[in-house]
């Protein structure tokens, strides 16, 4: 048996193209997206089983309140005596429902690569060096108008082992647990005017681009702080045709 031939841009670029011309319109990606070779072992391959009381389901799912969080977990520059290499950013933005409001008190999560590309993980070996500042994992509750923020370092793009010559945009990934179970999102937010966009098949499995521009992040010059930080605005609904797409994998 020969081992699969990993794919190249020319596969990804045919996957996109079959996908968009057989799903006109559709914004959501396929389970089994190609060119992202993991995506085949990230997914249900049973039949989904109907929730008999889903109110039970509810009560017993985590919880989270404002003594699992403390003041210094959204800054993720200030985790370690020293300060983090790299471009000082601000991330904020609200969470919101499928009808506009805002969802407040909500466990915000995120962790991201360091400003050269690497993570803090053991399992990242990617030749880039590690920053003993700064370990990317943050958190935090939104507010009563379901707004969140974090301080960090503009993460890096790196190199993965798709396929050759695979580069992932830098992102921040992450994770919301909403108010019920229908709307745990887990998701990554990119930075605009990335050019890794286009060879990104993470990013160009959700086929639609209006889809695809609601996880980028904005500019917001009013957000950037006088000799200390950018800001970005990035906001995330939870539900309804106006979700923020959830990610499929890594
Ligand atoms: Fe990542």
């Amino acid at each position: 048996m020969s081992t699969p031939r990993p794919p190249v841009q020319a596969d990804i670029d045919a996957e996109i193209a079959r996908l968009q011309g057989s799903r006109p319109g559709a914004s959501h990606p396929a389970r089994d997206y190609a060119p992202y070779r993991s995506s085949v072992l990230r997914h249900p391959t049973q039949p989904l089983v109907t929730v008999k009381d889903p109110d039970a389901v509810e009560l017993s799912g985590p919880v989270f309140g404002v003594t699992d969080v403390t003041a210094l977990d959204h800054d993720l520059t200030r985790q370690h005596p020293g300060e983090p290499l790299g471009e000082r950013i601000t991330v904020t933005g609200r969470v919101l429902d499928a009808d506009g409001r805002p969802v407040a008190g909500q466990l915000v999560e995120i962790w991201q690569a360091n400003a050269s590309g690497r993570y803090a993980h053991q399992r990242d070996d990617h030749p880039a060096p590690l920053d003993p500042n700064f370990t990317g994992a943050g958190r935090c509750l939104t507010d009563a108008d379901g707004r969140y923020a974090f301080t960090t370092i503009k993460p890096g793009p790196y190199p993965w082992r798709n396929h050759t010559n695979a580069w992932r945009p830098a992102h921040i990934h992450f994770s919301l647990f909403g108010q019920a179970f229908t709307q745990r999102l887990v998701t990554q937010m990119y930075f605009p005017g990335d050019p890794l966009f286009p060879y990104d098949p993470i990013l160009q499995a959700v086929t639609e681009q209006p889809a695809r521009d609601r996880l980028v992040a904005t500019y917001d010059h009013d957000l950037s702080v006088p000799e200390w930080s950018l800001g970005y605005r990035w906001d995330i609904v939870l539900d309804g045709p106006a979700a923020t797409w959830m990610e499929e994998g890594r």
